[in-house]
């Protein structure tokens, strides 16, 4: 699938919940957000159908989202009727680790190729603010469970939040010294209203670069074809590799290579634009043909921005919380 602007989209995240076992500051209110009903979901059956659809689009990486992916029963074998569709394709999923440690095996064996795990601090009292829960020990656990079942290489990504964890970026990227593991730091997008970091709260990617050299010379790694919006680099002799994922001060959308489907089964062309296409009026009509649906993909394909106007006058923030849209 090409788009207006010459983009190659192969590249699928499908949120499959809005729910999850964390409420962090910078994604929920403490209350939790009103969760989406049962019904309003798309069933596992019906998200492999948009799945199958996209395969056929040409889409070769299907990334599974939340809210927190693994609180949604069902999900290993889920994975392994994804994995077995009839056109691979890479799967990964991006969790909050919480419930990792004892899904990373079974996950592996049903064919999932690897995991981004969410990581914003390594000190258990300062997880429980952000996150307001516990669950660091749980969290450390998953990730040697996934190393161990070789849902590699293992993607940590951390938001470096001005007067809250910036003090651990250098930490943080010790990891990548020590472990084989790609350590990234996404910039804070202040995007939903009434959270509790401010805009003022962004650690811009300028700032973390300065803050990871400091640590040590950073060599940029060449990107290999469409690498996504991360900037890699990497300590001369180190293992693992570093991202900077400039999400704000940036514009990586030249980049872009990806459709988002919501839970509750609208296409969303950018993550940063509130336009949203309906998947699930096709998926639930009996008399749709498969052809519909990627009609629908190619159309939501066509009506991608060329970029987004976050940072530009103009710009509102969409009602949909990160943790619905699945980041
Ligand atoms: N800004 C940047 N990253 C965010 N995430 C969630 N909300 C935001 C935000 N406002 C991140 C999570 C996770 C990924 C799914 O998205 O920390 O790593
Ligand atoms: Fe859950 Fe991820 Fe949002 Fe945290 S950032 S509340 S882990 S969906």
């Amino acid at each position: 699938m090409q788009d207006t602007f010459g983009r190659t989209i192969d590249y699928l995240r499908l949120s499959i919940t809005d729910r999850c076992n964390l409420r962090c500051r910078y994604c929920m209110p403490e209350a939790g957000v009103a969760p989406l009903e049962h019904a309003d979901i798309l069933s596992y059956e019906e998200l492999l159908r948009v799945a199958a659809a996209a395969l056929r689009l040409g889409v070769r990486k299907i990334r599974v989202t939340g809210g927190e992916p693994l609180v949604r029963r069902g999900i290993v074998d889920f994975i392994g009727r994804l994995a077995a569709l009839p056109v691979a394709a890479e799967i990964t999923l991006t969790t909050n680790g919480l419930l990792l440690a004892d899904l990373a095996a079974p996950l592996k064996a049903a064919g999932l190729s690897r995991v981004n795990v969410s990581l914003d601090t390594l000190h258990p009292e300062r997880f429980a603010a952000i996150t307001r829960r516990p669950g660091l020990e749980k969290v450390l656990a998953a990730l040697a469970a996934a190393e161990a079942a070789g849902l590699t290489p293992l993607k940590i990504n951390m938001v470096p939040i001005r007067g809250v964890n910036e003090d651990e970026i250098a930490d943080f990227a010790r990891l990548a010294l020590e472990r084989p593991w790609q350590v990234r730091f996404i910039e804070f997008m202040p995007v939903s209203g009434g959270l509790d970091y401010p805009p003022e709260s962004r650690f811009p990617a300028a700032e973390i670069v300065d803050a990871l050299g400091r640590l040590g010379t950073l060599e940029p790694v060449p990107r290999q074809g469409a690498a996504g919006p991360a900037r890699l680099y990497r300590y001369p002799g180190a293992p693992g590799e570093i991202g900077v994922i400039p999400a704000v001060s940036t514009h990586f959308c030249g980049e872009c290579n990806r459709l988002r489907v919501t839970a509750d089964g609208r296409l969303r062309p950018c993550l940063l634009s509130a336009e949203e296409v309906d998947l699930r009026g096709v998926l639930r009509d009996p008399e749709a043909t498969p052809e519909q649906l990627e009609a629908l993909l190619l159309g939501a394909t066509t009506a991608k921005p060329e970029r987004h106007g976050i940072g530009e006058e103009g710009f509102t923030p969409g009602k949909r919380r990160m943790q619905g849209i699945g980041g």
